[in-house]
């Protein structure tokens, strides 16, 4: 069976081992239960070697969230003054963790700020990438509240024997050019790369020796050199606390300020796909120990790959994906291509229906399509047997060009200058922003270090000039 470290090009993202390879290897027709983790996701294999679907539900019993219910939807409409997103009244946003305390705090005033990430393992993002982010900036424009964008490019190269550290910081600087032309406002959004923000200015080439040297060493190594044990950790094993850190105001004093009394009261809101969760409850369980407030979380399920609703979108699989970059002869193509919930004759269709449950195309309507209406009625045309499949691939294909489209004009528009003020260090403007006399007290913080840093260049390039 494949392992994970066999996987190619995008570990961390996708389903790294898709059930259908899964599958393929089970000679002995064993089932397998799914598998989602942040490195592998994959539905499970029934007893006749079949691969089956993601059951979301299990996983909200496994892991513990709760279900997003009627409730909730009718606190977003009452909160925000309008119906909830579609992906929300569609169940594609399906579980959160302490959603209700977030809105709790909303409705009394009291700030929260939203944090999302990527991993960038490719250039090329495709439409799977962008629901979350779709999502948050939904939630960024209804809340009125600051957004950080984590991209995680240690985390890819750290986990990815294929990809060096050069690749990952390139694909995080393409990736933020697609995420800013979702639309996120530039006033409000705070974008960095870890290789950057986290191992930047006079750390900067150390902090890429410790990754690079990180990614050579194996345990065993280590555990031969040192005599260490599983109690011992290197990078891999520590890269959570660095998805973890982006969950605390305190780690941004140029947006929330440095007064610990505030910093720690503001609390975070995480929208993600559900692969992401385990980081991020242990971040809950530590979180308290370290005196600091567990970030909440909102959960969306994946895209369904071309393929089926068995596996998710992949980027390292070209034909399971439709790429922001592809034309819409490609994703006409590809659509025509995709799994089909149809029958397999016009007299059969007709007789029986179509299955929406497992058709890809309906899916996708799902996800992109707007109106609750015509989606209804796509629906019942379909499960009826008048609507045949070419006719549902070509509305679907319909849908998805012109989302691409509309996405395509959009990052036209977003240059690298525009990308440097979104990935700057800065003050960002929201409602509950830190005072003016807080800004001040940061900024003064930070100017001491670097004048202090100055007068050291001064004085070395000084004395290299009257040298020579
Ligand atoms: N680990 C994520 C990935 O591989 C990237 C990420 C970092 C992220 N922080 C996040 C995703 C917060 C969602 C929410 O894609």
């Amino acid at each position: 069976m494949a392992t994970v470290s066999e996987v190619p090009d995008e570990p961390g993202q996708p389903p790294a081992l898709s059930a259908l390879s899964l599958a393929e290897a089970s000679q002995e027709n064993k089932t397998k239960e799914q598998i989602i983790t942040p490195f592998d996701v994959s539905g499970g294999v029934d007893e006749h070697g079949k691969a089956i679907a993601i059951d979301y539900d299990k996983l909200i019993d496994r892991f513990g969230s709760q279900r997003i219910d009627k409730a909730i939807l009718e606190r977003f409409e009452k909160l925000t003054g309008k119906p909830p997103h579609r992906l929300l009244r569609r169940g594609i946003v399906f579980s959160h963790r302490d959603l209700n305390l977030i809105l709790d705090k909303y409705e009394k005033g009291v700030p929260f700020f939203l944090y999302t990430g990527r991993g960038p393992s490719s250039d090329s993002m495709h439409v799977g990438h962008t629901i979350p982010f779709e999502f948050t900036k939904y939630l960024q424009d209804a809340f009125d509240v600051p957004l950080i964008i984590m991209l995680t490019d240690d985390e890819k190269f750290l986990h990815s024997p294929k990809l060096s550290l050069k690749e990952c910081r390139r694909f995080a600087l393409e990736n933020a050019l697609d995420i800013i032309a979702i639309g996120f406002d530039p006033k409000r959004t705070f974008i960095f790369a870890d290789t950057e923000f986290i191992y930047g200015g006079h750390g900067a080439a150390f902090g890429y020796n410790i990754l690079e040297m990180g990614k050579k060493t194996t345990n065993n190594q280590i555990k031969g050199t040192f005599g260490f044990n599983d109690t011992n950790n290197i990078l891999e094993f520590a890269f959570p606390a660095t998805q973890s850190a982006t969950s605390f105001a305190s780690s941004f004093p140029f947006i929330f300020g440095s007064n610990p009394k505030t910093v720690n009261k503001i609390a975070c809101l995480i929208p993600c796909a559900i692969d992401q969760d385990p980081y991020f409850r242990q971040c809950r369980d530590n979180a308290p120990r370290l005196g600091l407030m567990k970030p909440a979380l909102i959960h969306t399920v994946f895209l369904p790959s071309l393929r089926g609703s068995e596996s998710k979108m992949s980027a390292s699989d070209t034909d399971s994906s439709i790429f922001l970059s592809d034309t819409d002869n490609q994703i006409k193509k590809k659509i025509g291509k995709a799994f089909s919930g149809g029958q397999d004759t016009r007299e059969e269709h007709e007789r029986l229906g179509g299955r929406t449950a497992v058709d890809v195309p309906f899916q996708y309507l799902t996800f992109f399509l707007e109106s609750d209406e015509k989606l209804e009625e796509i629906r019942q045309s379909y499960e009826s047997g008048k609507m045949q499949s070419g006719e549902m691939k070509a509305t679907a294909t319909k849908e998805l060009q012109a989302y691409v489209s509309a996405f395509r004009e959009r990052r036209k528009a977003v240059t690298a200058e525009v990308r440097e003020e979104f990935m700057r260090p800065r003050q960002l403007i929201f409602k509950s922003m830190p005072s003016e006399k807080e800004q001040v007290v940061t900024l003064d913080e930070r100017k001491k270090v670097l004048q202090k840093e100055m007068a050291f260049i001064d004085d070395a390039l000084q004395r290299l000039q009257t040298n020579s």
